[in-house]
This record gives C-alpha cells, structure tokens and sequence, in this order.
C-alpha cells in the first residue's frame, strides 16, 4: 500500500533501520519467497560485506541454513579471508547435512582458503550425554575458538518451518504452537515479543556470547519471514541485517 509508493531501497533501508535498531540494513530487490534468485543476492551481499570486513587472524562463527549457505557460494580468497577460521556457531541442529552449520564453515574455508573447524556434536542429547561432550579437548577447543569469534553469520527461520524442516516431536510442535513462536535462530525459538520460549539443547554460541562480537551479520528474507526477523532483531541482531525488499516492505506495513 503506502508504503510501496513512497520508498526507494535505500529509503526502505534507513526506515526498516531505525524501525529494528540496528546499525546497518542491506536490502536486495525482490522477495526470496517469490524467486530463488533473490537469496543469491543476498548471499552476494553477504559475502561482499564479510569481504569488507574480514581481517587477517579473526574467526568467523557460521550457523547454518540455506540462506547462509547461498553466502557461502559467494565467497571468494582475499589475503584477510585467508587468514580467516571459520567455525560453526552450533553443533547439530537436525538439519540436512548440507544446511548444516559444520558444512557451511567448511564451505566457506573451501572457496575463500581459510581454515575451518568442525564441531561433531549429535542433536538430540540427553543431559547425560551432553555433560560428558561438552568435556571432550576436542570440542571444548573449538568452544574455546567460538568465544574469539570476531564476526558470527546466521540465518533466521520461521519458527513453524524450522520446527518442521528438524523433524521435531508433536510435542515440541505443541509446545511452540501455544507459546506462539513466531522466529527461531541459533537454535533458539522466539515469540513476537522477543522472548525465548524454547532452546534446542547443542553446544555452541548462546545469545549473551553475541554481545562481545565486533559484527553480526544476519541474513533473511522473504515476506513469509517477516515476524521472525522482527522479533529477532529486537534481541539478536542489533548489528546488520542483510533482508530484501519483500520481509523489508512486510516488517514496516506491520508496524
Ligand atoms: C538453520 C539455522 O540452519 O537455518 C537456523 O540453524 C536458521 O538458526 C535457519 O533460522 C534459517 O534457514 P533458511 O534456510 O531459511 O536460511
């Protein structure tokens, strides 16, 4: 409606700025939800920003999705991505291996030639088996590393649809349903108001780690994502998020 007559991109990216609270937005033209096209130029931003503001030495946390992923496919060396470790944000999420964040941080490796770290943690632990994990060197190094991290990547998702796409018990289906969560990242399931109504239980970055790091970069969009990105940001993001024009137009009409 309105809205649409009056804004340009970048008119569209200060005003969804100033609406959300962050420092920057990038928005693409279109909606991913329309054409698959519109997440590859997300992705091209996303991987020219990373570019922009790689330095030699830092590591980047990498969470997972196909929206991360089509930043991945961006990627190219430069002398700072070179000297970049890339880690996984969080281990197994139940997601497809390929949507996965441990094959997204070696994606990245691979197309930049950067290092990467991997964080073989299986989803689904009991408290028995977590305790014992979060022991291992082997994952407690990568910890480690994840709490140097300079720049995290992440996607947001639906919370419905990331339930689903994990194949969660009707249970937890249930649980969300009621508690109206509208967003999920990093494993985490928010509703409107940004509260967190469920944590998937893995290893990794927790939302107070997202505090010390220099640049978040999330990267979403698509109408259909809308809520989620709103109710995100308004705890989560707080840095760049990277939208186009479908969740932008969407996020500010609901407003
Ligand atoms: C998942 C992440 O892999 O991708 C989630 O663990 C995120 O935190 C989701 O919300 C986003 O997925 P997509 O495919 O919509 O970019």
């Amino acid at each position: 409606p309105l809205i649409k007559e009056l804004f340009g991109l970048t008119e569209l990216e200060e005003a969804l700025r100033r609406h959300l609270g962050l420092r920057r937005v990038i928005i693409v033209s279109g909606d991913a939800d329309q054409s698959q096209w519109v997440k590859k130029e997300m992705g091209r931003a996303g991987a020219r920003l990373l570019r922009e503001e790689a330095r030699p030495g830092q590591v980047v946390a990498v969470a997972g999705g196909t929206t991360v992923a089509a930043v991945a496919e961006m990627m190219a060396p430069t002398p700072q991505l070179k000297e970049t470790t890339f880690v996984p944000a969080r281990g197994g999420l139940g997601e497809a291996v390929e949507l996965e964040a441990n094959y997204i941080a070696s994606l990245m490796a691979k197309k930049t030639g950067g290092s990467y770290r991997l964080m073989h943690v299986p989803d689904q632990l009991s408290e028995e088996t977590y305790r014992t994990v979060i022991r291992e060197p082997h994952i407690r190094e990568v910890l480690e590393l994840l709490k140097t991290a300079r720049i995290a990547v992440h996607g947001i998702g639906g919370a419905m649809e990331m339930a689903v796409r994990r194949k969660s018990s009707m249970e937890l289906l249930r649980h969300l349903r009621e508690k109206e969560a509208v967003g999920e990242a990093f494993g985490y399931y928010f509703n409107r108001q940004g509260e967190i109504v469920h944590r998937m239980k893995t290893v990794g970055i927790r939302l107070d780690d997202l505090q010390r790091m220099e640049r978040i970069i999330s990267v979403a969009g698509g109408a259909s994502k809308a809520d989620a990105i709103a109710a995100i940001c308004s705890v989560a993001c707080r840095d760049t998020l990277i939208t186009d024009e479908g969740a932008a137009r969407a996020i500010l009409e609901k407003a």
